[in-house]
């Protein structure tokens, strides 16, 4: 016999969902962490050498990662916007309010959380450039990424878009350890110090890796 479902019930099922999509958000940006830390890394073998680079580009090919994994790191970067997207404030009213809050409460958690959203939304766009780009034109080589690098205004993109990446990972990263009880009140401190540091070595990494691209000659 089924129980006709009363408001209270309603709510308890909402907020289980709400939970279930919590954990999805994080999994998604926890997963999307771990694919910039290799992407970086990957990418700024061209510092060591454009042959290494070059091998590693045609391994993810020859097995299919890039064709089959490049599409996926997208949808999965799709997912966790549209999945972020349920806590950004899209109206004025609402966004005039937690700006308001922000001022008023002087809590570095609270603008941390601003520059989240702000970076979230330039990100997604030009993320979503970046992939269109890369992915319609493979195979990946360093002199063809260095090219591209050279012409037009790439550079002052990737210049823009290495920084907004690396602070919205950095943030996501201390997010996902104070919301998930991995940092306690007392931890919070060193936990920003580190987050901090880990950003500022990401962003050396990559802008050394946009200057030897620069100076990568065929
Ligand atoms: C499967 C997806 C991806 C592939 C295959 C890929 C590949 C590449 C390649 C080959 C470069 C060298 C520059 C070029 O060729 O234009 C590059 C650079 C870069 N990519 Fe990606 N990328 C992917 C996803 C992403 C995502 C999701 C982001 C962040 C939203 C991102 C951010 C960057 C940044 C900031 C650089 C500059 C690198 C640096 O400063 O070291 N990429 N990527």
């Amino acid at each position: 016999m089924s129980v006709p479902l009363t408001a209270n019930h309603k709510s308890l099922q909402c907020h289980r969902f709400d939970g279930v999509l919590d954990w999805a958000q994080m999994l998604s940006g926890a997963g999307l962490i771990a694919f910039m830390w290799m992407h970086m890394t990957l990418v700024a073998s061209v510092v060591i050498s454009p042959g290494i680079m070059n091998a590693i580009a045609e391994f993810f090919e020859a097995t299919g990662m890039a064709q089959v994994g490049g599409p996926l790191v997208f949808l999965l970067f799709l997912a966790h916007f549209a999945l972020a997207a349920r806590k950004i404030p899209f109206r004025l009213e609402a966004q005039k309010t937690i700006w308001e809050h922000a001022k008023l409460l002087h809590h570095t958690d609270t603008w941390l959380w601003v520059v989240q959203v702000v970076t979230a939304m330039i990100i997604l766009v030009m993320g979503a450039i970046h992939m269109w780009v890369v992915l319609s034109d493979l195979p990946i080589t360093a002199l063809k990424s260095a090219e591209r690098i050279r012409s037009g205004a790439w550079i002052f993109f990737y210049l823009l878009l290495l920084p907004l990446v690396e602070l919205h990972v950095g943030i996501g990263l201390y997010r996902i350890a104070v919301k998930w009880g991995l940092a306690g009140r007392s931890e919070r401190k060193g936990l920003k110090r580190g987050e901090n540091l880990l950003t500022l070595i990401f962003i050396t990494i990559g802008v050394l890796t946009l200057i030897r691209f620069w100076f990568l000659k065929g």
